[in-house]
């Protein structure tokens, strides 16, 4: 066999989708011309409009980045005591709970989906919780019908952090449709992008103009400050960048496509490797992420010396995510956090790693990470 070769040069993990040069030179000067560099300009405006279409949502709100925007999303439901959400997330999940004064509750998730388990919600439930933060994590929706029937139950509110989900849809539902509000990130490595960036969706009006005043300071004229607001504004350049990049999204979702299906094809009979989740037909996905999971008793080497080895290729993966939310210092004294209430999750993050997944990675590129992956077993 031919001896594998590393890349000329590092593949890393992601690369942004760059728009032309021309063509934000050319939004750029519109703004110059409008002399409006933030605060609800007319880009804002539009790409406010063009995005509640694009998501298929009633109402949306945007944001300077996702953080904020949960943050708010947190102060818009008045939420308080304790929040159930999963471990296995990004920081700024769990993060926005305590920012806001909240204890999470971690609580595990699906071995098959990686999303909370919605079986276990009910029973982390105590007098003190106010909510449920559920994520979609790599885009992958949660179980929403039963999220949404506990909650009811309980009277909890629904929040979803859809940072990896834009453009997913349920039977041609948009994802934001579900739970009271969701929070979709534009940061630069998202399929979609504003360099920074993000916004709240949500179904109520009025939930929708107090999360408009919360991220202005909480002013509501010239006169009044009628609640303790932050700046999550979103400004008119970003504004105009993220109107570019509508464009490009659906055009970056089916190359990302077709190199999901290499990768699928390349690596579905490999023993120890298990693929990203089978979705019901009626879900639209994205592609924005491919993960896989290292078994190290079948692989014979474990996520960490994929990773590591990986490197000397030059192939640049993640460990996303690990460690998980409830192994950092500042959540692990939580009782919740104890990996006898995480199993599942406390296997996972030992397992999952995210492979090189974006749209100017060639078939060729996908086809030798492949083969070098397949190198490493034993
Ligand atoms: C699951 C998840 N939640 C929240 C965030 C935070 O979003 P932002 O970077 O836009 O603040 C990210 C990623 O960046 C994320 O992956």
């Amino acid at each position: 066999m031919k001896t594998l070769e590393p890349f000329d040069k590092i593949i890393f993990v992601t690369r942004p989708v760059f728009p032309t040069i021309e063509e934000v030179t050319e939004k750029l000067q519109d703004i110059w011309n409008s002399k409006w560099l933030t605060n609800n300009g007319p880009q804002h405006t539009m790409l406010e409009r063009e995005l509640k279409n694009f998501l298929k949502v009633p109402h949306l709100s945007l944001f300077n980045n996702g953080t904020i925007a949960l943050m708010v999303a947190c102060q818009s439901l008045r939420l308080s005591g304790s929040v159930i959400t999963t471990p296995f997330t990004f920081a700024a999940t769990p993060h926005v709970l305590s920012w806001n004064n909240i204890t999470p509750i971690f609580c595990d998730i699906d071995a098959e989906t990686m999303n909370i388990d919605a079986e276990k919600i009910e029973s982390m439930i105590t007098p003190q919780t106010t909510a449920i933060l559920a994520v979609h994590v790599f885009g992958t929706p949660c179980d929403v019908e039963k999220i949404q029937e506990i909650a009811d139950r309980y009277g909890l509110r629904v929040i979803y952090d859809a940072a990896h989900a834009f453009g997913v849809e349920i039977d041609n539902q948009g994802i934001g449709n579900f739970g009271d509000v969701s929070m979709f990130s534009f940061h630069a490595t998202k399929l979609y992008h504003t360099v920074e960036g993000g916004a709240l969706v949500m179904k109520n009006e009025h939930v929708k103009q107090r999360i408009d005043l919360l991220k202005n300071f909480g002013i509501k004229n010239e006169e009044e400050v009628v609640m303790p607001g932050i700046n999550g504004k979103l400004d008119e350049v970003r504004a105009a960048v993220g109107r570019i990049m509508l464009n490009y999204v659906d055009g970056e979702r089916q190359k990302r496509f077709l190199l999901k299906k290499i990768y699928d094809e390349e690596l579905s009979d490999v023993e120890g490797l298990k693929l990203m989740p089978r979705c019901a037909a009626d879900v639209k996905l994205n592609y924005q992420y491919y993960v896989v999971r290292v078994d190290e008793k079948i692989f014979g080497r474990s996520r960490d010396f994929v990773h590591d080895e990986f490197k000397n290729f030059n192939v640049y993966t993640r460990k996303y995510f690990h460690p998980l939310c409830s192994e950092y210092t500042c959540y692990r004294q939580l009782n919740s956090s104890s990996p006898a209430n995480l199993p599942a999750a406390n296997v996972i993050g030992r397992q999952v790693l995210s492979l090189p997944m974006y749209g100017d990675l060639t078939e060729d590129d996908v086809r030798k990470i492949c083969a070098i992956l397949k190198s490493f077993r034993r």
